[in-house]
């Protein structure tokens, strides 16, 4: 199994609906590919966990560096792992809204094992731009 974060540059102002449009797709084809992880967007980055069978990631990753809608993607973790943090989420877009204990709530709740700390300092630093 293999786990990817990167973070990415949104190439036009992309709006709610086409982030949930993102997040709709991802939650159908990670269910059918076994591929779980989060989202986040601020606004102008994007920053993503996704972690499964490597071929499943060999296939989205290629489809990650094609679609046009973001670029300069820069993956700062890819490792091989024996379990999944994310089980249950298919594609969780964490929501920026709310405080950051929160959201190191919301995510230790859902994580059966630990994320890396660094992985877990860039999630909860990650602000609202707009
Ligand atoms: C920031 C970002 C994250 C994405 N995450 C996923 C994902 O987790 N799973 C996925 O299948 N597609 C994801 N996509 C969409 C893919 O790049 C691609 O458009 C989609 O997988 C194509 O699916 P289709 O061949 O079924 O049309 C993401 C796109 C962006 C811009």
């Amino acid at each position: 199994m293999r786990q990817i974060v990167y973070v990415s540059a949104a190439t036009n102002p992309l709006s709610d609906k086409d982030v949930s449009d993102i997040v709709a797709k991802s939650q159908f084809n990670n269910a059918m590919a076994d591929v779980t992880g989060f989202l986040l967007f601020n606004g102008t980055t994007f920053m993503q966990l996704v972690e499964g069978p490597d071929r499943a990631i060999d296939k989205l990753l290629d489809r990650l560096y094609t679609d046009k809608r973001h670029h300069a993607i820069t993956v700062l973790e890819d490792n091989m792992i024996e379990k999944r943090n994310f089980p249950v989420w298919t594609m969780h877009h964490i929501r920026l809204n709310g405080d950051k204990q929160h959201r190191r709530e919301t995510l230790a709740r859902n994580m059966p094992i630990d994320l890396k700390s660094a992985v877990m300092r860039v999630v909860t630093n990650f602000t609202t731009l707009n």
